[in-house]
């Protein structure tokens, strides 16, 4: 017994299992490993400049034959350069966290680019699915990063009642009971975020690694003060200050956030609150927010990257809280795929 999907047919994948493209995270490393294992790697490429790319991707190229997917900021200045290495390296699947302009997903559908859109509603789904989306994530609000506030048992099935293309699941899954239950509810797959991040060949730094296993199930917040979108991230010291400090004090962190910020990647300031204003999708957001929102990047390399869990942002799911291990991807991969069998075997599916 196999578990063939519309997800596994579509993308040419041998499991129906997404490791999702996290952003500093989702790296040549993590994404071959995935794709070595049956499943579908993304890569993060909002973090990544042009020239970063370009070298992951020959990367992931060199070390899988596999097909594997990236990850695009559709509002990217450079968007439609991206969309063009896409089509020229042959990349198998487009993932996007903001709705693709139409015409993009019919330019990636034309030259044979799977095109998969993230969801946090179903008219969302439904708009990309008009424009010619060939399946949709849909994440619940237990998911890390950005995230709504609709847990994955509500919006999965409000998603499948709306569309008829494939939907993957995201927000909470970890292992083969989440992916039984998935496609129980008529769902071609899962998508994970947290459980990938929590591997062996993540990049993460290991002591950051420690600090998200020794976490329980509430030892995640979402907050809207790293950047005025509700983001789910786990209740470091940092975020419990950012949390707790007033309008004022607020705008002084930012401003000095973002002072560290330009040392560190030389981009101006105009380029930085171009940044935040991009971020802010329609939202009421202080001006506060519109410079921490230029801030997320860096919060999130310094913790994900650098390793400091003092001073940076550990985006997490809550599903955090039932991880303690740190097992390989195919590990991850496999031992979910056999779980969800034998469970569906045991049900008579
Ligand atoms: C550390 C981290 C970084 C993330 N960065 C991104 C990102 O850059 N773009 C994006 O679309 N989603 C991002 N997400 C959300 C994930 O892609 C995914 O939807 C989510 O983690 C699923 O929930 P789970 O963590 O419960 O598996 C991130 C999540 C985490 C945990």
């Amino acid at each position: 017994m196999t578990l063939d999907t519309a997800l596994t047919r579509l993308v040419g994948v041998r499991h129906p299992v997404v490791q999702t493209g996290m952003g500093w995270v989702a790296g040549p490393r993590l994404v071959s490993a995935t794709a070595e294992a049956g499943g579908l790697g993304i890569l993060a490429s909002a973090t990544m400049t042009f020239p970063e790319l370009e070298a992951a991707i020959a990367e992931v190229k060199q070390r899988t034959n596999q097909p594997f997917g990236v990850n695009l900021r559709a509002d990217a200045r450079d968007a439609g350069d991206r969309v063009d290495l896409l089509i020229r390296e042959g990349v198998k699947v487009a993932s996007f966290a903001l709705a693709p302009r139409k015409e993009m997903i019919a330019k990636l559908r034309d030259h044979g680019i799977v095109v998969i859109p993230s969801v946090g509603a179903a008219r969302h789904a439904e708009k990309v699915a008009a424009w010619g989306a060939d399946a949709v994530i849909v994440q619940g609000g237990e998911g890390g990063g950005h995230t709504g506030g609709v847990a994955t048992t509500l919006l999965l099935p409000s998603v499948l009642d709306a569309v008829d293309i494939p939907v993957v699941a995201a927000g909470g899954f970890f292992d083969g009971r989440g992916l039984a239950a998935a496609l129980a509810y008529g769902a071609a797959g899962v998508a994970m975020g947290t459980r990938f991040l929590l591997s062996k060949e993540s990049t993460v730094p290991e002591e950051v690694k420690r600090v998200y296993l020794s976490q329980g199930l509430t030892g995640t917040v979402v907050t809207r003060r790293v950047d005025g979108l509700p983001h789910r991230v786990l209740r470091t010291d940092l975020v419990e200050r950012l949390e707790s400090t007033g309008r004022v004090r607020g705008l002084v962190q930012a401003a000095r956030n973002a002072v560290r910020f330009r040392r560190i990647t030389g981009l101006s300031l105009p380029a930085m609150v171009r940044e935040g204003l991009a971020m802010k999708h329609g939202n009421e957001m202080t001006w506060s927010q519109i410079l921490m929102a230029a801030n997320t990047p860096m919060l999130l390399r310094a913790g994900l990257v650098e390793g400091r869990t003092d001073a940076g942002v550990l985006a997490s799911g809550q599903v955090v809280g039932l991880i303690d291990d740190l097992p390989t991807v195919a590990e991850i991969v496999e031992g979910m795929v056999a779980q969800a069998e034998e469970i569906l075997h045991r049900l008579g599916g």
